[in-house]
């Protein structure tokens, strides 16, 4: 049995950002590796690029270090995120456009955006099936997606380490502490992929390891999964 899904706030908590703006900027270079290893392949010279909930926008930084001919934007909720985003984007000197919008009501026209990427954000937002749409609404045709998130149904064991590692990283700093609350709100592979059936999304596939879901549209290394 799957516990009920206990909805977490949209943003960061403000006295978090700080902290979790400074702990991802040790993490966001091998969180981009990572991304990297799955979708490397799919950066386009002169594709637009869109991180939805980008927070303090440190992987779509790397990535663009790593593919300096993709054009990526960083979009959040957040305009103190946003600020977080545009001090990483100054300290590395490389520019990250950032757009304060919703990802259930995006802010680009029909079929405008090449790819749409998003980390670690899906469980704040309440009606995956919304976002899904607008995602496949403002993608081309042919416009690849990668989402990545936790996911509820986690072992409870990867669960208490998760969490204990995230306390560890987050010692002494005002705010909460725990990784939890993030995992209780996120979503399972079945409710997924029935917020794409209901909506008749059939370009996107849902994709779980142990302890995270993936949701994929477009990308080489998942064709014909
Ligand atoms: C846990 S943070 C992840 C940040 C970043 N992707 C990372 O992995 O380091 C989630 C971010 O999603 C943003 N967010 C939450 N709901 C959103 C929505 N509906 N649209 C856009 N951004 C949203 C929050 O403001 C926050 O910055």
């Amino acid at each position: 049995m799957v516990r009920p899904r206990i909805p977490e706030i949209c943003e960061v908590e403000t006295e978090t950002i700080g902290v979790f703006s400074r702990v991802a900027g040790w993490t966001g270079f091998g969180a981009a590796w990572r991304v990297r290893g799955i979708m490397g392949e799919d950066f386009m010279p002169g594709e637009i690029v869109v991180d939805v909930g980008t927070g303090p926008g440190t992987i779509p930084l790397h990535l663009q270090r790593m593919f300096p001919l993709a054009r990526f934007h960083g979009l959040d909720l957040g305009l103190p995120m946003l600020a977080e985003a545009q001090q990483h984007s100054a300290r590395m000197h490389i520019p990250l456009p950032c757009i304060c919008g919703d990802g259930t009501a995006l802010p680009f026209q029909n079929e405008s955006v090449d790819m749409i990427i998003s980390f670690f954000c899906l469980h704040h937002i309440n009606d995956p099936g919304l976002f899904l749409a607008e995602v496949d609404r403002v993608l081309r045709e042919d416009g690849k997606l990668l989402i990545l998130d936790f996911k509820r149904d986690i072992p409870s064991l990867f669960c208490r380490a998760m969490n204990l590692l995230w306390k560890i990283g987050f010692l002494f700093s005002p705010g909460r502490h725990g990784l939890k609350e993030s995992i209780d709100s996120s979503w399972t592979r079945a409710e997924v992929r029935a917020a794409l059936e209901e909506r008749n999304l059939s370009r996107f596939m849902v994709h779980e390891t142990r302890t995270e879901l993936l949701v994929t549209g477009g990308l080489k290394k998942f064709h014909g999964d």
